[in-house]
């Protein structure tokens, strides 16, 4: 951690007191001089940091944006001690961790970005990831897995994701099988993980969770090809300040309680509680390149293997697998 972002953590941990520079200059290792000017940097990037002769510095209020520091004093438990990465643009946060995976090697690590210029989505699509109205992040994960319990880390995120919008935003999240999350009707969030399998270990190497969120519509609007189905969590310019710093903490924290445990699908009841396909008809589009390749059905259940469990206008009962199929509302 740089010593800016130490001064920063200080004055986050003590938002009830003031901390003479003295104080901070001892715990973090540095002169009282450059707190001085590090707390001038901060004020700069817009940090309010009241400084009082004689008592020291006290954090008032700080800037919108995404920040790692932020971030982690919101972590707690298993994730408690994550390494978090905020830039301001990538390719992909995805693309990204895959890249440099090598250098994350049995750590975990959270990379986040304000703006992405190639978000990628599943089955090869794009993923709208425009300046300021979202937040996208992927967390590089080393778990024991096989390759096929990996799709638990796929509804894992779901769930938290779903879970953190009500907490956080206070806005009830629904998913929709097997991990878009709506809000509305409309999708707000999207969830692309990638796995790398170690095949003479016979497990994964490491695995890729990507989540992308529309937190406000952007001002020009949706691009096209997503506007009917793309939603955000709030109006433009109407998000509280700091929600996308408290969201992705809040996901990060119920995704790690989770995975501590994913073997047992701890949050089960929870993605099935929320699935708003239960109960609908739905068009199955078997093949997702032919969408002439379709039949209509009745969502009944989701098993513990998170298929869903259909029943069809002949009454033979389906059970659809993640990847294999596209499944629209009717
Ligand atoms: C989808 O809805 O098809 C999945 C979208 C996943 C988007 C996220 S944003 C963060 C991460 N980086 C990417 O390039 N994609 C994922």
């Amino acid at each position: 951690m740089k010593a800016k972002d130490k001064v920063l953590n200080e004055l986050l941990n003590n938002t009830n007191k003031y901390l003479s520079g003295e104080e901070i200059a001892s715990t973090i290792g540095v002169s009282r001089n450059a707190i001085w000017k590090h707390v001038n940097s901060l004020k700069e990037d817009g940090y309010v940091i009241e400084a009082i002769t004689n008592k020291g510095y006290k954090l008032i209020d700080y800037p919108d944006n995404l920040n790692a520091e932020l971030i982690k004093a919101d972590l707690r438990g298993a994730c408690e001690h994550l390494e978090v990465e905020v830039r301001d643009v990538v390719t992909s946060t995805n693309t990204l961790l895959k890249e440099n995976s090598s250098s994350y090697a049995g750590k975990d690590f959270l990379l986040v970005a304000n703006e992405q210029t190639n978000g990628r989505g599943r089955l090869g699509r794009t993923f709208h990831s425009p300046s300021g109205t979202g937040v996208y992040f992927s967390l590089i994960l080393h778990p024991k897995l096989s390759a096929s319990d990996s799709q638990y880390l796929t509804t894992a995120i779901a769930t938290a994701v779903a879970r953190a919008i009500e907490s956080v935003c206070n806005i009830p999240a629904s998913i929709k099988w097997v991990n878009d999350i709506f809000v509305n009707e409309k999708k707000v969030c999207g969830i692309l993980t990638e796995a790398v399998i170690d095949f003479e270990a016979g497990g994964l190497e490491y695995a890729i969770v990507g989540t992308g969120i529309n937190i406000t519509a952007p001002k020009e609007g949706y691009p096209e090809e997503i506007k009917d189905i793309a939603g955000a969590l709030y109006e433009y310019n109407q998000a509280p300040k700091g929600i996308r710093n408290k969201l992705v903490a809040e996901i990060i924290n119920n995704f790690y309680e989770y995975y501590i445990d994913l073997g047992n699908k701890p949050f089960f009841n929870e993605y099935k509680k929320r699935s708003f396909l239960m109960g609908h008809r739905v068009k199955v589009i078997s093949n997702t390149t032919n969408p002439d390749d379709y039949f209509y059905a009745n969502v009944i259940d989701i098993d513990e293997d998170f298929r869903l469990i259909v029943e069809t206008d002949d009454w033979h009962e389906v059970a659809l697998s993640t990847g294999e199929v596209s499944i629209r509302k009717v």
